[in-house]
């Protein structure tokens, strides 16, 4: 059986390196090809991720880069399929919702290959984000549905996807966490930074609807600010998030001196780094998607700065809670954490670093 694996974003690498770690168990079975569409291509963002987790160097560099929705989607559906063609997979897998895993999908579709989407299902309801519309169109699309919870089954069920197409084999992306969890502890890299575990917080935020208004961007910072007064919180910020603070002029909110508190700004960091910072956390504020997921893993709190999610198992068995954009309520809940009433969580059935075998098993049989 011949694959094309895609990834494109940084979300997609910790989900795609265990995949295709399962898939090295099997040499004569599956031949897999890796094709990264260059949807992230900055170092910090794309390749320190292949180096931390040890992930194959891509078969095939789409470079598509930057650019409007329309572009970026067009551009990587132009040269992929070129891809489709020459190379003739039985399957392409898509991990996901980033721009690449929708367009990789379109294309594979049409010219009648079939696809399998590596965390089918959630739904956010909220089609002002370009991630539910991929997550929509994939879906329909996709031949084979791999799924991380019971929620994300519901919801293919809601749709009227046929059962034999779902299967429920858990979160690749905790796959990842587990493996690289002991690794990232001897990191000690918040202890470089000269912070102590459970006296700081981490924070995450790109997502258009908390940076691109100003209004909207300067509501939370003032919450942050306030918050970072009794816990410093360390920001990797986002290529994006950092030319809206700019332009807004909010770039004063971030910490210059020498202080403790405050919020520090950070380049993106490598996935170690990130992940030995979250999981000493006294608390993480995010808008992300992922790490409402590794937070539940690691017993972290997590205060979601969005108004809904994709994963409410992360808020039913895990240790998220969703505060919206709010002012009030960001610091309600942040200084309810950081007096001692953090919620407690558990992992979510079958979120236990096996999901990629579940998924190659599953294939086997298939192919
Ligand atoms: C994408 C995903 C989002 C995911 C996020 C994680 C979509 C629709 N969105 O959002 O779901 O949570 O990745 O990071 O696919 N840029 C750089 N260097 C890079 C990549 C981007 O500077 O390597 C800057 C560019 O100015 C670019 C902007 O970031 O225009 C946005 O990049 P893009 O890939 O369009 O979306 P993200 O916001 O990164």
């Amino acid at each position: 059986m011949k694959i094309i694996n895609i990834v494109g974003a940084r979300p997609n690498f910790m989900k795609m390196a265990p995949i295709i770690e399962a898939m090295n168990k099997y040499p004569e079975q599956i031949e897999h090809l890796l094709v990264h569409t260059g949807q992230h291509y900055d170092e910090k963002m794309s390749k320190s991720f292949f180096d931390d987790l040890g992930m194959p160097k891509p078969d095939i560099n789409l470079e598509v880069g930057s650019g409007s929705h329309a572009e970026q989607t067009a551009k990587i559906m132009v040269e992929f399929e070129k891809v489709c063609l020459q190379e003739k997979p039985d399957l392409v897998i898509v991990v996901g919702d980033v721009n690449s895993t929708m367009a990789c999908t379109i294309t594979a579709k049409k010219l009648g290959i079939k696809v399998a989407h590596v965390e089918a299902g959630l739904r956010s309801r909220d089609m002002s984000m370009p991630e539910e519309i991929n997550r929509l169109c994939t879906d329909v699309l996709c031949d084979y549905l791999f799924t991380t919870d019971h929620f994300a089954d519901e919801n293919l069920a809601a749709e009227g996807v046929s059962k034999e197409k779902i299967f429920f084999v858990g979160n690749v992306m905790i796959d990842t966490l587990l493996k690289h969890k002991q690794m990232a502890a001897k990191s000690a890299f918040g202890e470089k930074l000269g912070l102590q575990p459970g006296r700081y917080a981490t924070l995450t935020m790109h997502r258009p609807g908390n940076v691109d208004n100003k209004d909207v961007f300067e509501g939370i910072l003032e919450a942050l600010h306030e918050i970072s007064q009794e816990v410093p919180i360390v920001f990797p910020i986002h290529p994006r998030t950092r030319k809206m603070a700019d332009q807004f002029g909010l770039s004063h909110y971030f910490k210059s001196g020498d202080e403790i508190k405050g919020i520090w700004i950070t380049e993106p960091l490598g996935y170690l780094e990130f992940l030995n910072l979250n999981m000493n956390a006294k608390l993480v504020l995010t808008d992300s998607g992922g790490l409402q997921e590794e937070t539940t893993v690691l017993g972290v709190p997590c205060v979601t700065m969005r108004p809904n999610t994709e994963r409410p198992i992360t808020c039913e068995v895990g240790s998220n809670i969703m505060v919206g954009n709010d002012k009030n309520k960001i610091l309600q809940e942040a200084f309810k954490i950081l007096s001692g009433e953090a919620p407690k969580g558990r992992s979510p059935e079958k979120w236990d670093g096996k999901s990629a075998e579940r998924i190659v098993d599953v294939l086997l049989n298939l192919f």
